[in-house]
């Protein structure tokens, strides 16, 4: 496999995109003018038959799709599914996928499968345990492979180095992509203390593939990354931000639950490609990108500062990021 960042330079640029979800399909298989490609999660389609691969076959046949994976559990210390990893070739294949994803976490232990994101502890055992798997995947599935951050509510023990270095490193040593989450950084940010825009800067965003932008929630006590709200100002700021740097070869939008009228949703797609478009603009002006100390400030200083050791975890993370 050559070096990711020349693999990056052959990819396509799909443009802007949607989640497919089965309760949006209808409206999103119609609107193929506002909607340039889709993701789907590949468990839902994977060897299965009837709706779900009636479904899929009228995907493919209007959009570019690529796959966000959830059971891949590449933070686990379980050995790599072979039977999964097998069933998703056979899928991205049949699809045509550009590239696919999946989290950085585990999702199984001794073979269960939990059903959520978990954290995995940041140290540089779990980054050379991940890198050697990345490797033994993106060989297996013969496709380029990003790795997603998570939304966590929870430093578990054993964390060496913060979540943007454990990314880097991870990223760096795996040579693999990132599909870089600007809303899962802010809700971290905020559920964590630190500042967004540094996490950015700490991380190899010459390496972001495909971008996540979705909106959240404020609980009692933390930010939950819901994916039923509507985006916020600062995520789209943060979304700016990065494509003011670097080109991302696909932007989408996720929205998994507490659905708008479809309209909603284009029109936050249709935000998303502006703002693609005016950063485009800035790369190749050659201008330099705005600061982050030129970007408002009033969502940032309303992060509580110093939530960095949350005891336990309040919120069951729902398998959406
Ligand atoms: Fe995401």
């Amino acid at each position: 496999m050559p070096d990711f960042l020349d693999t990056k330079k052959r990819l396509p640029n799909l443009g802007i995109g949607l989640g497919l979800r089965r309760e949006l399909a209808t409206e999103t298989l119609e609107s193929e003018s506002r909607i340039d490609w889709l993701e789907l999660v590949p468990e839902n389609y994977m060897g299965l038959g009837g709706a779900c691969r009636e479904r899929l076959e009228s995907a493919r046949n209007k959009f570019p799709l690529v796959t966000h994976g959830i059971n891949l559990s590449i933070g686990s210390t379980d050995d790599l599914n072979s039977e999964y990893l097998s069933k998703l070739k056979k899928l991205l294949d049949l699809i045509d996928a550009p590239w696919f994803s999946d989290h950085l976490c585990f999702t199984s232990c001794d073979g269960i499968y939990m059903h959520d994101l978990l954290p995995l502890p940041r140290s540089k055992e779990a980054i050379k345990l991940i890198a050697e798997k990345v490797k033994r995947v993106q060989e297996t599935i013969g496709r380029p492979f990003l790795l997603e951050n998570i939304s966590y509510y929870m430093n578990v023990p054993g964390c060496e180095m913060n979540d943007s270095q454990f990314l880097a490193e991870v990223a760096e040593k795996a040579d693999c992509g990132l599909l870089l989450d600007v809303n899962n950084v802010y809700v971290n940010s905020l559920n964590h203390g630190f500042d967004p825009y540094q996490y950015l800067d700490q991380i190899p965003l010459e390496r972001t593939v495909q971008i996540h932008v979705a909106g959240h929630k404020q609980g009692s006590e933390y930010v939950i990354d819901t994916h039923g709200s509507a985006v916020v100002e600062p995520v789209f700021e943060l979304l700016q931000y990065v494509l003011e740097r670097v080109e991302a070869k696909g932007v989408m939008l996720e929205r998994d639950q507490n659905f708008p009228e479809f309209e909603e949703i284009l029109l936050e797609v249709d935000r998303i490609r502006a703002i693609s478009d005016a950063a485009a603009q800035v790369r190749h002006s050659g201008m330099p990108p705005r600061a982050a100390s030129a970007i408002k400030q009033f969502e940032r200083k309303a992060a509580p500062a110093g939530r960095k050791d949350l005891a336990e975890v309040k919120h069951a993370r729902v398998l959406s990021a």
